[in-house]
């Protein structure tokens, strides 16, 4: 795949690497610069044309038929032989949901949508908060805790480990699947890591595939017997395969992003202080909080399309067969769309149209268990330790990926006597 129009985009490539330490804190920067100079640019470094204007990648979003999914994640999956062997053993990747187009997304999104539904979200409601709580129990009296890995990567596993009917005493198995299928998608993944990844595949596979027996023997009001009894009008119901896949793609999708929300947010309440107490003082503020931390810090910088034809975007030609990476990060920030874009703003209007779910056919399935996870985070967080700081004495340390914002410590302190 080659260039064969780049506008003045050579500028903005140059700055554009998420892969490097500094880039982190220049998003704004970038962003404003592409929106000036090349909204739509292509960056050598990655092969891939990136998209960076909201009305642009609405554009394509709203075009499955001319930017394709299929194979999207190819920017970034690995086909090492070995790799290739192992995975043999399970029942292979197929593409199902986040990488596949209408009409064989249709089929999948509308029978995951007969199991995934609002009300086995909703019913979970009791359970989030319960675990919360016991989340800020265990560190409660300590008067510090790195807040991502005591709360925010806890909370969203085990809520979905329940959701799928995993067992207490399998939760340490289960997370170290989903953290290893999330780490299949990184670039630059040592052989004897991705290895590892693998083998973790087919082991989550193979324990689904007993959950799913147990279900078929044994039905019960829970998500796992649903998948199993989907049915839509006129489509074959799901296979075996089909389902794991969809399972896979519930835990790839669900767990970093929500860690990354809930610290992201965090961060941007206790960066400035009085935003926290604001939120203290008057807790309704919380939805519309979660919203704009979407917008400002997106979990999910951007992901990717592929050309099924040659296209005119944004005052580029792409040709065909290319690859596009979505910035969704770069249209919340676009002041075309947002006022005074780079401001958070907890009350702001239009916060709720920010792009960190995509939108379209593939729009997150998870966007209300995300909300809601960290709707109760931020209720929890605000009762039971409401004199919480940033640590004096460490930072917060920032993940290095090439698509998702999030911190890897986010050390945090309050004195003991005021927590309840
Ligand atoms: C803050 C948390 C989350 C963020 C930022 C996020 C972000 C996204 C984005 C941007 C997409 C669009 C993909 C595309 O454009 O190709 C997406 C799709 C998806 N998300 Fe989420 N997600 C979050 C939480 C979740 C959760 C909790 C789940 C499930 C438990 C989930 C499951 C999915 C699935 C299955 C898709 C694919 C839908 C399809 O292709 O039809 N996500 N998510």
């Amino acid at each position: 795949m080659g260039q064969t129009s780049a506008g003045s985009g050579e500028g903005v490539a140059a700055s554009y690497n998420p892969l490097d330490p500094e880039y982190a804190g220049r998003i704004q920067e970038v962003f404003t610069q592409a929106h000036r100079e090349a909204p739509v640019f292509f960056s050598p470094l990655y092969n891939v044309w990136v998209v960076t204007r909201y009305d642009d990648i609405w554009t394509v979003l709203k075009d499955p038929e001319r930017y394709s999914s299929s194979m999207s994640t190819n920017v970034v999956a690995k086909d090492h032989p070995e790799v290739l062997a192992i995975l043999k053993q399970g029942w292979g990747q197929l593409s199902t949901l986040v990488t596949c187009d209408p009409p064989a997304h249709n089929r999948y999104r509308g029978l995951i949508n007969k199991a995934f539904t609002p009300r086995r979200v909703n019913e979970r409601e009791p359970f989030i908060r319960a675990t919360a709580n016991r989340l800020v129990d265990a560190f409660i009296d300590q008067g510090k805790t790195d807040l991502i890995w005591s709360f925010a990567y806890p909370l969203p596993m085990t809520i979905i480990a329940d959701i799928l009917g995993v067992a207490d005493d399998d939760l340490d198995r289960f997370k170290r699947w989903s953290d290893d299928l999330v780490a299949r998608l990184s670039f630059d993944l040592p052989k004897e890591r991705l290895i590892e990844c693998a083998h973790s595949l087919i082991e989550f596979q193979r324990y689904f595939d007993g959950l799913l027996k147990d279900r078929e023997e044994n039905p019960r009001d829970d998500m796992l017997t649903d998948l199993l009894n989907a049915r839509i009008e006129g489509a074959e119901p799901l296979n075996r395969g089909e389902m794991l896949s969809m399972i896979q793609q519930l835990l790839v999708a669900g767990n970093e992003t929500t860690t990354s929300l809930i610290g992201n947010m965090m961060s941007l309440l206790l960066e400035e202080r009085d935003r926290w107490e604001a939120l203290c003082a008057d807790p309704s503020l919380a939805a519309g909080v979660v919203e704009e931390a979407l917008r400002m810090e997106s979990p999910v910088q951007g992901l990717f399309r592929v050309t099924t034809t040659e296209v005119e975007l944004g005052g580029a030609t792409i040709p065909k067969g290319a690859q596009l990476q979505l910035l969704y990060a770069a249209g919340n920030r676009d002041e075309a769309e947002f006022r005074k874009a780079e401001d958070f703003q907890m009350k702001r209007d239009n916060a709720a149209t920010h792009l960190a779910f995509g939108g379209g056919v593939h729009f997150c399935l998870g966007a209300s268990l995300a909300r809601l996870e960290a709707r109760i985070a931020l209720e929890t967080l605000t009762t039971r330790i409401p004199d919480v700081r940033l640590a004096a004495d460490s930072s917060p340390q920032r993940i290095a990926h090439f698509f998702m914002r999030g911190f890897e410590h986010l050390p945090v302190e309050w004195p003991v006597e005021a927590a309840k």
